[in-house]
């Protein structure tokens, strides 16, 4: 990628924005031929030698809720360190490549961070400032577009925030940030990324360790494992895989459940008039169109699923996606609808990796849903935009949400 490209858009065309509208029909039509499927990465990998193919992984997809769910408990059998060769290059040893018993002793140090408790102060002090700054510089205009002037820009300024870091930095920060997951398809720049991010961050920990305040950074620099500090490595991993867990989720789920609503405005109406659907609406958008569509293990053993038999050492990607619109466990699958049963759905997985941020995420939504429904009467998607739709393979969201509100 060269230096003066957006990151943010090439982020998204890798990852399918503007060539996969709907995967979907897709996911349900292998679904129903068998809920463990062998993806063909030698069909994929057109032109590689003999000797090449011999070398690929074995790699099978899980698309069914059950089997989804049966994975990501049993991480015994299903191990993350499948992160160790992708994700752990650039962020280092964090959590999200742990398996137990590291995991549940690191993750036990950090949650009590996350938990809803603790984000009651993030709350007022943070996300509601920040989210009704970015309303402020469009409230008088009558018109929007909610992903680039609000969804995009406000998780990224909430994870700063509870770090602790400067106003100033965010646009590199945030650049930084994307250009860090980028590495599943350019390794030079994900890994510039990562040093840049390490080099930026150290001179924050070092403060905190000697003079704490009540951030975020603080907290790690002063948590201790056993009687024992984290490292400035064990730290660093954590904040790098923080910053695109917490930003590049949110923004997309948030632009999801907005689309969701303004498409179906009786859903909107009904939301409009009664406060207390919030939290339904944000569970059907996560369900309905969840930002991330997978995540991937490796198998430590043999092992069969659904009659197909798996190696030890293949991967597992695992669906979460179809497992949410998995047509035996929710009605009308691919229909927008905060009156369904409520049933737990995996936009934040299952099981001991099940999403660390899920309480800041679904407080984030709230906040913005309920700000963008006290403080733009009359919301409703722009009657000249065209074609306006949820895009992407991995990740998934509106590439734009053109509004109108007021009496414009
Ligand atoms: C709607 C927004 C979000 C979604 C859909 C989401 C989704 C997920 C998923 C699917 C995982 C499991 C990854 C795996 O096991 O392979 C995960 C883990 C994680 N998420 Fe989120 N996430 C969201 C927001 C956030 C936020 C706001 C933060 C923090 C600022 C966060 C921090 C984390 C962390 C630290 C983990 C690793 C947990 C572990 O390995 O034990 N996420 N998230």
């Amino acid at each position: 990628m060269s230096d003066d490209s957006d990151p943010f858009d090439y982020f998204d065309r890798a990852t399918g924005a503007d060539t996969v509208r709907n995967p979907y029909p897709e996911f349900a039509e292998q679904r129903r031929r068998c809920p463990v499927q062998k993806v063909d990465l030698r069909a994929m990998a057109k032109g590689i030698s003999e000797e090449q193919a011999q070398a690929l992984p074995n790699v099978y997809q899980v698309l069914s809720h059950d089997l989804v769910s049966q994975v990501l408990r049993d991480g015994q059998t299903f191990s993350s360190s499948f992160y160790s060769n992708t994700m752990g290059a650039v962020m280092g040893h964090s959590i999200l490549e742990m398996d137990a018993p590291e995991h549940g002793r690191y993750r036990g140090l950090i949650q009590k961070a996350f938990s809803k408790k603790a984000l009651e102060r993030w709350e007022d002090e943070l996300v509601r400032p920040i989210v009704n700054g970015f309303i402020d510089r469009f409230v008088e205009r009558g018109r929007a577009d909610l992903v680039r002037e609000l969804t995009f820009p406000f998780p990224v300024h909430v994870i700063a925030g509870m770090l602790g870091l400067p106003h100033a930095d965010l646009p590199q920060f945030h650049r930084w940030t994307v250009e860090l997951i980028s590495v599943g398809f350019d390794w030079e720049t994900g890994v510039r990324a990562s040093q840049h991010l390490a080099k930026y961050l150290q001179p924050f920990l070092d403060q905190r360790r000697a003079d704490p305040t009540d951030d975020l950074i603080s907290v790690l620099a002063h948590a201790e494992l056993d009687g024992q500090r984290l490292t400035d490595e064990e730290i660093l991993a954590f904040l790098r895989l923080l910053l695109p867990a917490g930003a590049e989720t949110t923004y997309r789920s948030t632009s999801n459940l907005l689309f969701g609503l303004l498409s179906n405005t009786d859903q909107l109406e009904a939301v409009r008039n009664d406060r207390s659907l919030i939290p339904q609406a944000m569970e059907e958008g996560l369900r309905w169109e969840p930002p991330l569509t997978g995540i991937a293990r490796v198998c430590t053993r043999d092992v069969e699923l659904a009659g197909v038999q798996i190696p030890a050492g293949s991967t597992i990607g695992v669906n979460l996606g179809a497992a949410n619109h998995d047509d035996t466990r929710y009605e009308d699958p691919e229909r927008f609808d905060i009156f369904r049963p409520a049933r737990q759905h995996m936009a934040f997985a299952f099981g001991p990796h099940r999403c660390l941020g899920m309480h800041l995420a679904t407080m984030e939504t709230e906040v913005v849903l309920g700000s963008v429904l006290d403080r733009l009467p009359g919301l409703r998607l722009d009657p000249a935009a065209v074609d306006i739709h949820i895009t992407g393979q991995a990740f998934r969201s509106p590439r734009k949400l053109p509004v109108r509100f007021g009496a414009q």
